[in-house]
């Protein structure tokens, strides 16, 4: 399906990456100058949810979404044992190979995105005009326990309804309230949560992989990935790379920091007043953020 825009155009398909039917979303610009590929969080949301960076079409980028494998609109691998950073990585480079051939891009990853695009940067940096980290992540251990830092820092009674959950009771109305002002004061800073928010957390809520990979909610990272660390080896990403975070990110300042450290010339912007999703939050200072990193790297 195309949609004709101003000065851009939007395609939505679907193609087979190893065996599975992968769901994209093209924003072409007319002017194109540059093309982002995007890597949404989770892991087990979808692309809905970063859908304000397609606001850059306007603006001589275009932009891919595309919903990984088993989350959004895209099928889900039979064999368990796929679910996986390793295949995620795997599938983004199939991704990038059959929409754009030998063209190297520009890749964004958000949340864990972040660390699919570190994983995916390690193994095919080659392929990169440049790297763009939001919100995201070398260590799943060490984002585990500033997220517990943050849990802290909550009031005595969502602390007790967040713990009493670990023994347990995760159904009482006190623990969803706590859940709901972690989310509030961490994950996105808005009172209502726009719609493609709420369907990538739909997604995830209703589909495995969030569930398999990720854990119950935000700061319960028990599932596949939860031992997942590849700090030690990111000093090896010689490739331009801006880093974003937001002042109240449930994945901290503490941790882009660590990476900003790791990454050899690599730039840090810490959005004030923000949180995880500083796209909805600063939507146009975030996407000036990206399109001038874009295209002063892409001259
Ligand atoms: N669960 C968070 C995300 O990837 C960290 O969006």
């Amino acid at each position: 399906m195309i949609h004709i825009g101003n000065n851009f155009d939007i395609s939505e398909s679907y193609i087979k990456i190893l065996g599975i039917k992968i769901y994209y979303k093209f924003f072409k610009s007319k002017e194109e100058k540059a093309v982002l590929m995007t890597m949404h969080g989770g892991p087990g949301m979808s692309h809905d949810y970063m859908l304000p960076v397609s606001d850059l079409a306007s603006n001589q980028i275009s932009v891919l979404f595309y919903d990984q494998f088993g989350c959004g609109r895209s099928e889900e691998p039979q064999d368990l044992s796929k679910f996986s950073i390793d295949y995620g990585v795997d599938e983004a480079e199939e991704v990038r190979r059959t929409l754009f051939s030998d063209r190297k891009v520009f890749l964004l990853g958000s949340s864990y995105g972040g660390a699919l695009a570190l994983a995916y940067s390690l193994k095919h940096q080659d392929k990169l005009h440049g790297l763009i980290l939001s919100g995201a992540l070398s260590s799943v251990p060490f984002t585990v326990m500033e997220m517990h830092r943050l849990v802290n820092e909550l009031p005595d009674w969502a602390k007790n309804a967040i713990n009493s959950s670990q023994a347990g009771d995760n159904t009482s109305p006190e623990y969803q309230k706590a859940i709901d002002l972690f989310y509030h004061r961490h994950f996105l800073r808005l009172e209502n949560y726009p719609e493609p928010v709420l369907q990538s957390l739909k997604y995830a809520e209703e589909r495995n992989v969030y569930r398999i990979m990720n854990g119950p909610n935000e700061f319960t990272i028990t599932g596949t990935i939860s031992g997942w660390d590849i700090t030690e080896k990111i000093s090896s990403i010689k490739i331009p790379t801006l880093i974003t975070t937001g002042e109240y990110d449930e994945v901290t300042p503490k941790i882009a920091e660590i990476l900003n450290n790791k990454i050899n010339g690599s730039k840090l912007i810490v959005f004030k007043g923000c949180s995880h999703l500083t796209m909805w939050e600063k939507r146009s200072e975030y996407n000036s953020t990206l399109a001038e990193f874009i295209l002063s790297t892409k001259k």
